[in-house]
């Protein structure tokens, strides 16, 4: 029996839906802590993984924000992402779009200069001695209001030339992307590309507010579009990338186990979709992770396991240079596979 999760984990990956702040492991959690000599709520590294059996999204940003505070220099921040860089090289991920939370650490006193910096400078340094390619995405914090995201974009100007695009995330009830219509027009005037989280908890109709008032180039989740023929008509038409997040969407109870979800159905419907961990120390693995556990439960074959690698090159806004080199380096991964099974 060939293993096609074996082939999974070999292939050439990019990942396009990842929060830095949701790569704090437990251990750096209490290493940054210490460094800053602030008690956390938890007695250690044990009973803070413990801590991560959530009930929804809300429940898990809850922690996640809580968590978020012991990140206060850019040390800290340049050290969280080059965990996660090292982490992307044993996954055999070759290019990475992620996403930060600037409002997470700005509204605790944290300046914007620290976070972008320490982000920034870890991810130069993952090209450099890594050979992962990067785009960095401003994620706006859609349960605050739109007055408090058009603030954040002025503080952010200044670094506009190390943000590459802007996203949407937090909590999903009752925040619907039209919320933001403003400030997305206005990042879109100054020339940057649009993601939103949508249809993860909330309903078909967020999707289509995200690419018919946001303009989203992509979508963040979009799982629940499988509720809707009609969306799922126009995303296959389309051909509008989905970044789903399989542990994700189990660990926040959109579903109650991998085997019932959707993202067979998903390929199936030709729609674009990407495999991707989102908040990975929380929800119990990295992109490996994910695939082999989709494999496992969802049976993917050959075929579908390469068509989401080709996915996540083809959905990501790297140049065409990079592109041509990084699909032929999956056909090559693909041949040689083939050779030895
Ligand atoms: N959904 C919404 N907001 C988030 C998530 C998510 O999965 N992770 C971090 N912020
Ligand atoms: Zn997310």
């Amino acid at each position: 029996m060939p293993d096609i999760a074996a082939l999974a984990c070999a292939l050439p990956k990019a990942e396009l839906h990842l929060h830095i702040e949701g790569t704090l492991e437990p251990e750096l959690a209490f290493e940054l802590a210490g460094r800053h000599g602030v008690t956390l709520p938890w007695p250690d590294v044990q009973a803070l993984r413990a801590a991560y059996d959530f009930s929804d999204l809300q429940s898990f940003l809850d922690l996640y924000y809580a968590g978020a505070d012991v990140l206060r220099t850019r040390q800290d921040f340049h050290d969280l992402t080059w965990a996660y860089l090292l982490r992307a090289r044993a996954d055999h991920l070759r290019h990475v779009e992620i996403f930060f939370d600037p409002q997470t650490h700005t509204a605790r006193g944290v300046p914007m200069a620290e976070v972008i910096d320490g982000i920034h400078g870890a991810l130069v340094r993952g090209r450099d001695e890594l050979d992962i390619s990067f785009r960095l995405i401003l994620s706006f914090l859609r349960h605050l209001p739109e007055s408090e995201a058009l603030d954040t974009l002025a503080q952010a100007r200044p670094f506009l030339d190390r943000i590459d695009g802007v996203g949407l995330d937090s909590s999903e009830h009752g925040h619907p992307p039209s919320k933001f219509r403003q400030v997305f027009a206005r990042c879109r005037a100054l020339g940057l590309p649009v993601v939103a989280h949508a249809g993860e908890e909330g309903p078909p109709a967020y999707i289509e507010e995200a690419l018919d008032l946001l303009h989203a180039q992509r979508i963040d989740h979009g799982v629940r579009a499988i509720e809707s023929e009609e969306l799922l008509d126009r995303l296959a038409r389309q051909q509008v990338p989905l970044t789903v997040c399989p542990l994700s969407n189990v660990k926040l109870k959109v579903y109650p186990d991998l085997r019932k979800h959707p993202l067979r159905d998903m390929l199936a419907r030709g729609l674009k979709v990407t495999i991707n961990s989102d908040d990975p120390a929380y929800f119990g693995g990295y992109v490996n992770a994910n695939f082999t556990a989709c494999v496992q439960a969802l049976g993917l074959t050959q075929d579908d396991v390469v068509a989401l690698a080709r996915n996540s090159i083809e959905a990501s806004w790297l140049d065409t240079v990079r592109r041509e080199a990084l699909l032929a380096e999956i056909d090559d991964t693909v041949r040689g596979w083939r050779g030895a099974n």
